[in-house]
Parts: structure tokens; sequence; C-alpha cells
């Protein structure tokens, strides 16, 4: 793992879009995974600046999101479909045709993770993947678990994860119970990955997750195997 420590939040988001801009710049077809959540959404506005400054062309980029809540209208404030068009797609010269999300009102769940992961197959697997990390450890909604899964699945949510999520809904029953997840298979076969830690609160399980024991209960200690795996971290 090739570790780099920022100073703040601004430094880390400021990092993270150049490692991505520079995929972007020297592939300019290339496959990009990305994630939700607040860690990611100052990397995100610093993408959206480069390509304002007329850094960046997405206009061959394709992108496949890791995760998507299950039974939630893409229309719903608290869609993954709706963050990424608020903080990213709209504001950059990708083609919609080429942003992929798992569809989360697909009536057949299975059938839509299946659908999801060939998608990501036949697009010739992700060139980078960028990820956050949960406080129990979870990348994408990979929850703490006796195996790691292996291929995009549907995810009951744990009571940690829907806790985490109430922030953004009215009240805790609102909050989605499941979602469809690409799997830790998935995340491993990217062909690059970029995890992002941020605050004093995730300085724990960046600990565990870094450099503690490969455990599916800690499911993000999988990537100290991948060897391509570049973590910025922002957690004093
Ligand atoms: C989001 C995702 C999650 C988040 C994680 C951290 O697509 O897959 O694994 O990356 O929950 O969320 P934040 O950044 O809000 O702390």
């Amino acid at each position: 793992m090739n570790i780099i420590k920022a100073k703040t939040y601004e430094e880390l988001s400021a990092k993270a879009a150049v490692i991505i801009g520079a995929k972007i710049l020297s592939k300019p077809s290339c496959v990009l995974g990305f994630a939700t959540g607040g860690t990611p959404v100052g990397t995100y506005a610093e993408l959206v600046r480069m390509y304002k400054e007329g850094v960046l062309d997405w206009s061959g980029v394709a992108t496949y999101n890791l995760d998507e809540y299950y039974g939630n209208p893409v229309t719903d404030k608290n869609s993954y479909y709706y963050f990424m068009q608020q903080n990213l797609f709209k504001y950059v010269n990708i083609k919609q045709e080429n942003t992929h999300l798992p569809n989360g009102m697909a009536k057949d769940a299975e059938e839509e993770c299946a659908r999801y992961e060939a998608a990501i197959n036949a697009a010739g697997g992700i060139d980078l993947q960028l990820l956050g990390i949960g406080h129990n450890g979870h990348i994408g909604f990979n929850e703490p678990a006796d195996a790691f899964a292996e291929i995009t699945n549907h995810v009951k949510l744990t009571d940690s994860t829907i806790n985490a999520n109430s922030r953004y809904y009215a009240n805790r029953d609102e909050v989605p119970k499941s979602a469809l997840s690409m799997g830790i298979g998935t995340i491993m076969r990217a062909r690059k990955i970029l995890l992002l830690i941020s605050g004093k609160d995730k300085a724990e399980i960046a600990q565990k997750a870094l450099y503690g024991p490969v455990t599916p209960r800690v499911p993000a200690s999988i990537l100290q195997y991948h060897k391509h795996c570049t973590v910025i971290l922002a957690v004093d």
C-alpha cells in the first residue's frame, strides 16, 4: 500500500483529484469506480474545478458507482444517483449514458446485481476505484461478515450503518434497510484503488484496516493485499 498523509481535508481532496485527473489524462476512455458519502465531496469539487479550467475532458470516461440503496427511487434526494448528479455529473461533460449505478428500483435485486457485475466486466473492468471507509471498516456496503462477498450483491445494512445514514433522513424509519453493492471481489479486481480516510473519528478504523490482520470482520483490511492501492489519510 502506498500511504500518503495529508494535513487537512482540503489537501486530501486536492491530492485525490490529481490522482483521478492523471488517470483521465493518461487514458481518456478510462473506467472509473466512484463512491458517495461525505469523504469524496471535496474530491469531486476539485475534479469539477479542473474540468472548468479546461484541464480534464470527461467525454470518453465511463463510471460505475459502488452501490445504491434498494427501493429508493433515483428522484429521492438520498439516492446515490442523485448524489452523483449533484456533486459531479451535471457539472462536467461526461455522457449520461456512460454513468452507471446499480438500479435500486429493479424488481429482482439478485438479477440486477448479476447484470451490474456483467456490465462492469463487459466494460473491461475498472481502471481506478475510489473508496471511502465506514467506522466499522465497510467499503461499498460490504459490512463486517464471516466471509468476503465475491460479486455485486444485495446487502442487508447493519444497525451501525443505518444509524450513520440516519443523519440524512427525518427519522430512522425512513433510512433504507438494504442496498445493492459491488462485492469485495469486484472491488479487488479494479486495476488501481484509491482509498480516502478523513477525520479523527476514522483514526481507529484506519489503524485496523491498514495495519491490522486481514479479516472479513474489517472488510477494508483486504486492501492490504491489492497490488496498486493508494491511501490518502487525514486523520490527525
Ligand atoms: C459510499 C460507500 C460507503 C462510504 C462509507 C464512508 O458509496 O460505499 O462505503 O464510502 O460509508 O462514508 P463517509 O465518507 O460519509 O464517511
